[in-house]
């Protein structure tokens, strides 16, 4: 027997035009808005494409139009009916569909449903917390939708490049050992081995290793990599990589292997021509102008050290820094005269969070310096620093001196604020810059000992010096800066068991304590491992950027909050005492 329920639609509900006036036509959808007109109900049925206007008419069919007066928001329907033009005062040019209508004459209510807790409006302001706990409406909405349906097309397309150029997809596993990228690790613990847990994988760098060794030559994977740590407005605890090993390649060829599919992804998610290579800075001409290992190179207010010119003044703040191994930095901000004292405080406080202990600052009036700080220095220096920092009138200097690190990473950041407060920053612009050659090893000031920059498996440039000289040693490694965010990062590996325990225990660690972790590696490297390299894209970063969103959230369907939570699932949540047993995290008392 014939059912309106068992059709299949013959189209979409942003496919229809005035060409197809008078076909008979079945569509289905969600009731986006509901008008009633002297009788006449308009709905405005939504699908994923679009949406048309379908009408119930009293006089054409009463029948009908009796059953369409329970509609409401969200109703799930299906209409069957005839496409008509619009009368010409009704014609809406916005929409794709807006000449015509379709009028109904057989309705099905798939489902009734209830009053969203928000309206589906881009408009509309929503506390982000109820949207997230209604995930599934929030994701209704147009601008989610888009989005969702963007990194379809662009995940697509990553595939279809790197396919094209004979990249092999290979899985590799979340329950696994630990995979050092820095973070803190998910632990899994195991019920048949009780007491053992595995980790999930921080990314899946060491498994790409071992495939490059069993002669792949050319792996990607679009892969979740998992981390516990502090989440900020461009991370969260899952994410997506873009992971990409290559073998017999150098740090040039994944460099442009990189530039060739970051291209593709612009042409074809914003139709943008990137012309290409990317500029390149070494990491130690980054922090030494911009005090970021990620410059934003959008704008300048580049940084200048001036402690050779303040080492003898006698301004105690910036000497005993120096005295102290220490460094003095400055910003020329050319047009500061806006700058209130409340302004400047403001800014002494966001500094502070870097670890600054002050923010010294000069406004410059024409001839005259006003400054707390400007009786300290010499005519000599004055001058001195005048060149230095090319001072005119209306400038206004920042100053901060404490460790190398502390100096770079506060004038660093409050670069970055002062373009945002001064608006130097053309939002339209891509700015791509490659980091490379980043040191080795850093020390870490609260385990009292050295770490890897990168990842422990990174080429050192000069091999030679590991163990005499670790900090003075750069690596193979490269990140690619996008508008100042790491969307990416690489390096070529060491392939050789020598050279990679010898690593090891520069970081510290005890033969056993290398062989017990990363045995299996060390093991495989003996196997013939081909020289080879690759890098990570973060996925959700770059397309937080391509999107131009806020938040990492609004382009991951279902993301978590900055406490690592989800909202709608209410996970992480609490599990009863028999599975602790069961997994032997509890006794039985
Ligand atoms: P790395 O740790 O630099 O390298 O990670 C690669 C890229 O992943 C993104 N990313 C994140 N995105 C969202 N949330 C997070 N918590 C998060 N953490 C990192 C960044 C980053 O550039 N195995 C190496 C890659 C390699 O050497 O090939 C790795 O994971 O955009
Ligand atoms: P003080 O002598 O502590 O009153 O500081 C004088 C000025 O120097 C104030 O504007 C402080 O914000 C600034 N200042 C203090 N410590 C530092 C520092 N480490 N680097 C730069 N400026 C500082």
């Amino acid at each position: 027997m014939y059912s309106l329920e068992d059709s299949k639609r013959t189209h979409h509900c942003n496919e229809l035009c005035g060409q197809d006036v008078g076909v008979e036509v079945i569509l289905m959808g969600f009731v986006d808005k509901r008008r009633d007109h002297g009788g006449v109900i308009f709905i405005d049925l939504r699908d994923r494409e679009g949406i048309t206007q379908v009408v119930f008419n009293p006089e054409k069919n009463s029948e009908v139009h009796k059953q369409a007066h329970d509609l409401r928001s969200e109703f799930v329907l299906c209409v069957k009916g005839i496409v008509e033009l619009r009368p010409d005062n009704m014609m809406n040019k916005k929409i794709k569909t807006g000449e015509i209508e379709v009028a109904v004459n057989e309705l099905k209510i798939f489902n009734t449903a209830k009053t969203p807790p928000f309206q589906i409006d881009d408009s509309e302001d929503v506390a982000e917390n109820i949207r997230l706990e209604y995930r599934f409406i929030d994701l209704k909405r147009k601008k989610l939708q888009t989005n969702i349906i963007k990194r379809s097309n662009i995940t697509f397309s990553i595939r279809e490049h790197l396919n094209s150029l004979g990249f092999i997809d290979i899985e590799t596993p979340f329950l696994t050992q630990s995979t050092p990228e820095g973070a803190r690790d998910y632990l899994v613990p195991s019920r048949i081995n009780h007491g053992c847990f595995y980790a999930l994988p921080q990314s899946p760098q060491l498994f790409k290793q071992l495939l490059m060794i069993s002669g792949f030559e050319k792996y990607y994977q679009v892969v979740k990599c998992f981390r516990d740590e502090d989440l900020r407005a461009d991370r969260q605890p899952e994410f997506t990589q873009v992971d990409i090993e290559m073998s017999f390649v150098n740090e040039k060829d994944v460099m442009e292997l990189s530039e060739g599919l970051i291209k593709k992804i612009f042409k074809v998610s914003l139709n943008k021509e990137l012309s290409l290579p990317f500029k390149s800075l070494k990491y130690e001409e980054a922090i030494d102008r911009f005090g970021l290992d990620k410059p934003d190179m959008r704008f300048s207010l580049e940084l200048k050290d001036i402690t050779e010119i303040v080492k003898d003044s006698d301004f105690k703040v910036f000497t005993s820094a120096i005295k102290k191994g220490g460094i003095v930095k400055a910003i020329n901000v050319e047009n500061g005269t806006d700058f209130s004292r409340k302004d400047i405080d403001d800014l002494t406080k966001f500094v502070s969070i870097y670890g600054a202990k002050g923010l010294a600052w000069i406004r410059v009036k024409e001839e005259e310096w006003q400054s707390p700080i400007s009786k300290f220095f010499s005519d000599e220096e004055k001058e001195k620093l005048k060149e230095k920092l090319n001072i005119k009138p209306g400038n206004l200097l920042f100053f901060v001196a404490d460790t190398i690190k502390v100096t770079n990473e506060a004038l660093g950041n409050l670069r970055n604020e002062l373009a945002k407060k001064l608006n130097l920053i053309d939002e339209k612009e891509f700015n791509f810059v490659w980091v490379t050659d980043f040191p080795m090893f850093e020390y870490d000031d609260a385990e009292k000992k050295l770490s890897a920059l990168h990842h422990p498996f990174t080429m050192p440039h000069n091999v030679d010096d590991l163990e005499k000289n670790p900090l003075n040693i750069t690596s193979k490694a490269y990140d690619l800066i996008l508008n100042g965010s790491e969307i990416g990062g690489g390096s070529i590996r060491i392939h050789r068991s020598d050279i990679q325990r010898k690593v090891f225990s520069v970081l510290g660690m005890t033969k056993e304590e290398y062989e017990k972790e990363f045995g299996f590696l060390l093991s495989a490297l003996d196997y013939g491992a081909p020289p080879h390299g690759g890098l990570a894209f973060g996925l959700d970063r770059l397309l937080m950027i391509i999107l131009n969103q806020k938040s990492i959230r609004d382009v991951i369907a279902f993301p978590k909050t900055q406490k690592a939570s989800c909202l709608l699932t209410k996970a992480p949540s609490k599990v009863d005492a028999s599975k602790l047993i069961e997994l032997g995290i509890k006794n039985i008392s």
